[in-house]
C-alpha cells in the first residue's frame, strides 16, 4: 500500500468515526427553569427536572441575578437538603453559566444564598451514561417533611453499611427507604 493510500484510508476512518460520534451522541443544552431561569421558586426545579433524561455531555445553562445568587455544586443530597454550601464541589457566579455534565450519577446544585436556597433554589439531576440505555425509574426526590423517601447512601447507593448516612437523618413511620432498585416501607423506625 502506498503512503498516499494509507493516509487516505486513515482519513476516511477518522471522518467516519467523527460522523458516527456526532450523529449518535449530540449533546443537549438545557436552560434551567426555562424562561424563569435560576431563581427561588417553590418546587420549580423538581418539576423542571422531572421527565428529562440527562446524559453525559449535556449542559445546563443557569441564568440568574448574580447580585443575589450563584450556582454552587455540592457533593450530596444532604448538602442539598440543608442548603449547605460550606464545602462546594464547584461555584459558578457569572450570572450566565454553562455547566457541562461530565460524569454519570447525581449532580446537586444550590444557591449559596441560604434564604434563596431554602425557598427552593436547588436542583438535582441524575445523569445517565449510555443514551441507548432505558430511562431508570425516577427516584422521588421531593423534599417534604413527612413521607419522605431516602435513597440509602445517597448517590453512593447501597454498598457498604454507612452509619454516617443514617445518623444524619431522622426516620418516621410511613417513610420509604429505597435500596436503589428495591423499596420497602418502614414501620419500625
Ligand atoms: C440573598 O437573597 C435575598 C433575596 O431573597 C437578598 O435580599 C439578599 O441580599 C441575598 N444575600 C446575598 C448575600 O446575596
Ligand atoms: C437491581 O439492579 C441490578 C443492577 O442494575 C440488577 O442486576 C438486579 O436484577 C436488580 N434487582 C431487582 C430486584 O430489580
Amino acid at each position: 500500500m502506498s503512503t498516499t493510500k494509507k493516509i487516505f484510508g486513515f482519513m476516511l476512518v477518522m471522518i467516519t468515526t467523527f460522523t458516527v460520534l456526532l450523529s449518535c451522541c449530540s449533546a443537549t443544552v438545557y436552560k434551567v427553569g426555562d424562561s424563569d431561569g435560576w431563581t427561588a421558586k417553590d418546587d420549580t426545579y423538581y418539576n423542571w427536572a422531572k421527565g428529562k433524561e440527562f446524559h453525559v455531555g449535556d449542559s445546563l445553562v443557569f441564568e440568574y441575578d448574580r447580585n443575589v445568587n450563584d450556582v454552587t455544586q455540592v457533593s450530596g443530597a444532604l448538602e442539598l437538603e440543608f442548603c449547605d454550601s460550606s464545602s462546594p464541589k464547584a461555584v459558578y457566579n457569572t450570572g450566565n453559566d454553562v455547566v457541562t455534565l461530565k460524569e454519570p450519577g447525581y449532580h446537586h446544585f444550590i444557591s449559596s444564598n441560604q434564604s434563596q436556597c431554602t425557598l427552593g433554589q436547588r436542583l438535582d439531576v441524575l445523569v445517565v451514561h449510555d443514551p441507548s440505555r432505558p430511562i431508570p425509574p425516577p427516584l422521588p426526590r421531593k423534599i417534604l417533611p413527612l413521607g419522605q423517601i431516602y435513597k440509602v447512601g445517597d448517590s453512593e447507593g447501597w454498598k457498604v453499611y454507612d452509619s454516617e448516612w443514617s445518623e444524619a437523618k431522622q426516620f418516621h413511620v410511613g417513610e420509604t427507604i429505597s435500596f436503589s432498585n428495591t423499596t420497602m416501607k418502614s414501620t419500625m423506625f
